[in-house]
């Protein structure tokens, strides 16, 4: 008896259970209005840009989901220092599961119940030159998170997420000159 109570108690006591997790967004959902978020109850979604204004990349972006996010244009020049940032980025956060070429063969990645996608020029699942997975689609995924992949729209701000899918299409995605990619369908 006093075991399955110790047990009720230590369930209840864990942070999924209490709806206290992800706790590290504690403290942003609060009823303040957030970036992009309508101030009107009424009148609820985002208020247009004023004409001819430009969105600054650094502000925080709001993305309903994948599809919202491929739509998203990539407001970071690829350049070299972009790249870098990337790189540097990339290093810490995603060859873990990714691995540093981004084949999915990453030594966390391997002891996952589904396998980190290949995100480099060799996925045979889908092109990446496709225009199903633009820019969008890479940033999105690192914001929203997928089935097992986490989400990084707590640790990587909207522009340091740009410079990543920056490396990843210049680097990772660069096939050498040559390269015959095998038949995807
Ligand atoms: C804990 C392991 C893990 C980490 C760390 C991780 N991912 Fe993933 N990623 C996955 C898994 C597993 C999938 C397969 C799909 C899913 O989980 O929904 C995936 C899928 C993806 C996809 C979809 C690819 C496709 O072909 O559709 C993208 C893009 C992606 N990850 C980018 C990243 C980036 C960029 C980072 C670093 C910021 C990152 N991931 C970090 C595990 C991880």
């Amino acid at each position: 008896m006093m075991k399955r109570t110790s047990l009720l108690v230590a369930l209840l006591l864990m942070p999924a259970l209490a709806q206290a997790w992800p706790w590290s967004k504690d403290m942003a959902n609060q009823i303040s209005i957030k970036p992009q978020e309508s101030p009107d109850p009424a009148h609820p979604g985002m208020y247009p840009f004023p004409s001819r204004s430009v969105p600054v990349p650094g502000t925080t972006v709001l993305v309903e989901d994948l599809d919202a996010a491929k739509k998203m244009s990539n407001p970071v020049v690829p350049d070299e220092q972009s790249v870098q940032k990337g790189k540097h980025l990339f290093e810490i956060y995603c060859t873990p599961c990714h691995g540093f070429k981004g084949y999915g063969d990453g030594l966390v990645g391997k002891k996952l119940i589904m396998q980190p996608f290949n995100l480099s020029y060799t996925n045979t699942m889908h092109s990446w030159k496709s225009p199903d997975y633009p820019d969008g689609y890479i940033f999105g995924y690192m914001t929203l998170g997928g089935a097992v992949m986490p989400s990084y729209a707590n640790d990587l701000s909207p522009t340091e997420r740009w410079n990543v899918v920056n490396y990843v299409r210049k680097v990772l995605q660069k096939a050498p000159p040559g390269y015959v990619a095998p038949q995807s369908n």
